[in-house]
């Protein structure tokens, strides 16, 4: 569809294989899948999740919310559902929310979800955005504990001046999809200044990762396995450099589902997970960055 080859996107990317919904398939059944397999592991049930938090910029409709249409395919009969739109940042951000809700006393069971189906928001005649991105879910459930694993640390951080570095110009309440005549509607579609994005992208990274590493009186060699957003394999790499972490501890399945946005550090964390990459007692890092721009880190405890 456009003018490019498996040599550039690998070189430049790391990419090989992208995953896309077919027309029957939405992004609450692609949550619901997620969250049943992580009710399944964690042997919960649906009716003991209190919060549904699911971070994305795809939901099936502009109303309701993604999380209220999964809460009833789910069955989370006792739980409030919301919406974090932090764009590749939406998993960490909904989990720093979780923690904060946990602390508080507000809840004890938190269904946390990523999820997008960016081939709804993809412009496949652009080539500087079509190469990268790719649909998916993944989930987890935070729960109040009285041990020493689990969170330790975590950070969030925006800067609303980068907003047009990586967004999607038309169909929002200033200029809704039936009252403009949008560029052969591409402008429904993301935008991306991918050099800028990325010479950003490392140094947030960074940023966040040290700082939470700092607050958990942990140093980059503590760390076992660090999970970063799944965005391009030399983001990946100059961040894990610049933190001091050997390439090796970087967990990367980036090359098998591309880059799924909010999705993308819930499902390398569960494959890292299931494969035994990560280990109990592990001291795990995530990290992402997105659209806002918005950037964040974690350090837990497996
Ligand atoms: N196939 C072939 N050539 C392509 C291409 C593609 N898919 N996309 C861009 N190019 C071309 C450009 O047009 C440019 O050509 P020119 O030199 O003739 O102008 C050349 O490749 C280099 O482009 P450049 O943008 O400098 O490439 P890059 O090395 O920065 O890689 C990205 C581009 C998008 C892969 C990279 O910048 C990136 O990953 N940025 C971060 C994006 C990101 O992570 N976004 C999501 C945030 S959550």
């Amino acid at each position: 569809m456009v003018d490019t080859s498996d040599e550039w996107i690998t070189t430049r990317t790391g990419i090989k294989e992208r995953w896309i919904c077919d027309e029957n398939e939405s992004n609450s059944d692609m949550s619901l899948a997620a969250g049943l397999r992580a009710l399944e592991m964690s042997g919960n049930k649906p009716e003991d999740i209190e919060l549904l938090l699911i971070g994305t910029v795809t939901p099936d409709k502009r109303l309701p919310s993604l999380a209220c249409v999964v809460q009833d395919k789910m069955g989370l009969v006792n739980a409030t559902a919301v919406d974090v739109v932090a764009a590749c940042a939406g998993f960490l951000t909904g989990l720093s929310m979780a923690n904060a809700y946990i602390k508080a006393g507000l809840f004890k069971k938190i269904m946390v979800i990523g999820a997008e189906k960016l081939s709804s928001i993809t412009d496949y005649t652009d080539r500087n955005t079509c190469v990268l991105f790719g649909d998916g879910a993944g989930a987890a459930i935070v729960e109040a504990s009285d041990g020493d694993d689990g969170i330790l640390s975590i950070y969030i951080k925006s800067d609303g001046r980068h907003k047009k570095l990586l967004w999607i110009p038309d169909g929002g309440s200033d200029s809704p999809a039936h009252k403009i005549n949008s560029l052969n509607g591409h402008h429904f579609d993301i935008i991306m200044n991918g050099k800028e994005v990325f010479k950003h992208a490392v140094r947030m990274m960074a940023d966040a990762s040290n700082r939470v590493l700092a607050d958990a009186n942990l140093k980059a060699e503590d760390v076992n396995v660090m999970v970063p957003h799944q965005a391009n394999i030399r983001i990946m790499k100059s961040t894990a450099k610049r933190l001091g972490i050997p390439e090796e501890k970087v967990f990367v399945n980036l090359h098998k589902y591309g880059n799924t946005s909010a999705a993308s550090v819930p499902i390398a964390f569960d494959e890292a997970v299931r494969s035994g990459k990560i280990k109990k007692g592990d001291i795990v890092l995530m990290t992402a960055f997105g659209g806002g721009l918005i950037w964040g880190s974690a350090v837990v405890r497996w």
